[in-house]
């Protein structure tokens, strides 16, 4: 598959890094060409310009910080519908970085928002949970289980976005239509301005040991992993276990 990048950073840097490696064609867009084609250079990918790499794709990754969504799609040229019939995987995440709140329009996602600017193209939302770091890994398993991942988006989308996440050796999790990622971009912020969501704070929530360390932190990513079918029935279990814990328990 051809994969083109809205992005040059960190998420960038991991997910397609792993396409790459997985043998698609990948071309790193950025908003500064010379950034992406230092990165390029490091996961064996080309380098363009934002447009380039919205032309380029079959597949688009988004992954810039959500400030900047409104003005990458733009430099892309969504609005003339140079992502239309494209898969769009928009893996933001919509948070206040000083206090980790969630940022909404009109309660809608980040991803509902990349839809709206990219008209006829397929947005899935979908690697929000889980740290880069995570996504580095080959293959990201936990106590033996490989990584579920929820995706959500309209049924196009998702064909393309289960690939891409099989790709990681991860476990497609579909978790229904756009509109579901007002849940899964909830799911990345924990506080507001008075009560920032810290490690300490959800620790007890979760059940969790951590690292005293990473105490003070802020607990942005929580990585779901595989739900455990335990007898055969539809009975299924939520093991949560954010990165910087060192043990999980099911929920
Ligand atoms: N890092 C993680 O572990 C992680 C995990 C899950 C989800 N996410 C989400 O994934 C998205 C990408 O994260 P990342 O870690 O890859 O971010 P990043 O390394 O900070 O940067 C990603 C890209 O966003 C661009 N950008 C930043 N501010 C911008 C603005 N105001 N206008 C236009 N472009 C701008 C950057 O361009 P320049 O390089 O030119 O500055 C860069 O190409 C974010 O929404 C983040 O919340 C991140």
């Amino acid at each position: 598959m051809r994969i083109g990048t809205l992005g040059a950073g960190m998420m960038t840097e991991a997910l397609a890094g792993q396409w790459s490696r997985a043998g698609h064609e990948v071309l790193v867009g950025g908003r500064s060409p010379d950034k992406a084609a230092v990165l390029a250079k490091r996961i064996g990918a080309g380098a363009g310009t934002l447009a380039e790499a919205a032309e380029f794709g079959d597949a688009v990754l988004l992954a810039v910080r959500h400030e900047g969504l409104a003005d990458t799609l733009e430099q892309a040229g969504a609005a003339g519908g140079a992502l239309g019939g494209k898969t769009v995987i928009d893996c933001g995440n919509a948070v206040d970085v000083s206090d980790f709140s969630l940022v909404t329009w009109e309660g809608k996602s980040l991803a509902e928002q990349a839809q709206h600017f990219t008209p006829g193209s397929h947005v899935v939302k979908a690697f929000n949970l889980c740290h880069a770091k995570v996504w580095q890994m080959t293959p990201p398993v936990f106590d033996g289980r490989p990584l579920a991942v929820p995706f959500a988006g309209d049924d196009k989308g998702k064909e393309t976005a289960r690939l891409l996440i099989a790709d990681l050796g991860c476990d497609p999790l579909d978790a229904g239509d756009l509109r579901q990622a007002r849940h899964l971009e909830a799911m990345a912020g924990h506080g507001d301005r008075d009560h920032p969501a810290t490690v300490r704070r959800l620790r007890p929530l979760l059940g969790l040991r951590i690292r005293q360390s990473w105490a003070d932190r802020p607990a942005l990513h929580v990585q779901v992993s595989l739900p455990a079918v335990t007898d055969g029935t539809a009975t299924r279990q939520w093991a949560w276990k954010p990165c910087w814990c060192t043990s999980t328990r099911a929920a």
